[in-house]
């Protein structure tokens, strides 16, 4: 089964054909970075105005590397769409494409949604995972450990509380005037620094799997005002120091949450996942308590399509397919039974 998905929930305008909901045929993103730069974050209505000017090129490009055309015999199965959660303007361009192409072709659309996505882009690296298994979704908008009992059945096991990891590297970078967006250039310059030399408080929040990251930016800005300006030797262990910290507790939590759960299996997902040493202590940790761990491969851990298609294929293999395309910036992961409320560290 081939999926032609659309992806335009945020600053990425992609798209792409995955096969199976594992095989990648083509991944085509077209950011919107430069344009948000200069503000430091991402602007809705500039990043709707992209999307309508790129997104039928996006999809064009990602049909011609896989070798397809919507109108001849190699067409794909199906069309899936991010529809939440986002911003408004910018999932409504993107399921405007999708729908109009479905109706002009005559081909079914899918409405899927971007956490769902990140969850199982992990999926797209390796080859038979299955669930139960514990995934952690860590991004611009959300840092959650989210338990799959079986495909679609999903419980929220812990949330950030304030900011999102990918939202406290971003804050930390525009605090040392690093530019946007932060998570890249904090990991490049912490690669080089020294992350014993700034000691930043770890946010364990005892008790609770939830994260909460909004102190330990505090604690960064505090240090920064100590003095007026820093050295770049300086700035790359502030950077480093952060980063440990961030890293410490996602990959704590994750495994003290996997092993509670009693569940062999962790993937990966989210921009966060990109993080240079948090894919080294998550493979260090995972192998050390016995875990089978699948991380996305870089290009697929910040927005891309590959993974909108590869959670429709999921959702269509498994029947949650609904067609349903209601745009609804604050959704969460279908099917969600409730938060698993236990907490025991193992
Ligand atoms: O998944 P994503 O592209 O968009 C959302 O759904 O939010 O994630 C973007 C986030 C940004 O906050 C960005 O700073 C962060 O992921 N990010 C990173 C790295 N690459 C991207 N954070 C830390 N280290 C990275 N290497
Ligand atoms: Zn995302």
């Amino acid at each position: 089964m081939k999926i032609l998905a659309i992806e335009t929930s945020c600053d990425e305008t992609a798209a792409a054909v995955v096969e199976n909901g594992t095989r990648v045929l083509s991944s085509v993103v077209a950011t919107q970075i430069p344009f948000h730069r200069p503000y430091q974050g991402v602007v809705p209505e500039l990043a709707s105005r992209a999307h309508v000017v790129t997104v039928n090129r996006v999809v064009a490009e990602a049909l011609r590397q896989a070798r397809m055309s919507l109108a001849g015999k190699n067409r794909p199965d199906g069309i899936a769409v991010t529809v939440g959660p986002g911003l408004v303007g910018a999932l409504i361009v993107g399921r405007m494409a999708a729908e109009s192409l479905g109706w002009t072709h005559d081909i079914p659309v899918h409405g899927v949604n971007h956490i769902e996505g990140h969850l199982l882009s992990p999926l797209l690296a390796v080859g038979g995972f299955k669930p139960p298994f514990l995934g952690l979704v860590a991004s611009g908008g959300h840092t959650e450990l989210i338990y799959t009992s079986a495909w679609g059945r999903y419980a929220l096991v812990g949330r950030t509380r304030d900011d999102a990891a990918g939202e406290a590297f971003d804050k930390v970078a525009k605090m040392m005037g690093l530019g946007y967006p932060g998570g890249p250039v904090i990991d490049r310059l912490a690669e080089r620094g020294d992350p014993k030399r700034f000691a930043f408080p770890r946010p364990w929040l005892p008790g609770t799997w939830d994260f909460s990251f909004s102190g330990l930016k505090t604690a960064v800005l505090y240090k920064l005002r100590e003095k007026k300006s820093w050295t770049p030797a300086e700035k790359r262990d502030l950077c480093a120091g952060f980063r440990a910290a961030v890293v410490e507790v996602i990959v704590g939590k994750t495994v003290a949450a996997a092993r509670t759960l009693k569940t062999a299996s962790v993937v990966v997902g989210g921009g966060v996942a990109a993080n240079a040493l948090l894919r080294r202590e998550l493979a260090r940790a995972c192998a050390a308590a016995g875990l089978r761990l699948a991380v996305a491969p870089p290009a697929l851990c910040t927005d891309n399509a590959a993974m909108v298609g590869a959670a429709a294929y999921y959702q269509i293999r498994h029947g949650r397919a609904k067609n349903d395309l209601r745009v609804q910036s604050q959704l969460h992961v279908p099917f969600l039974t409730g938060k698993i409320g236990v907490f025991r560290l193992p």
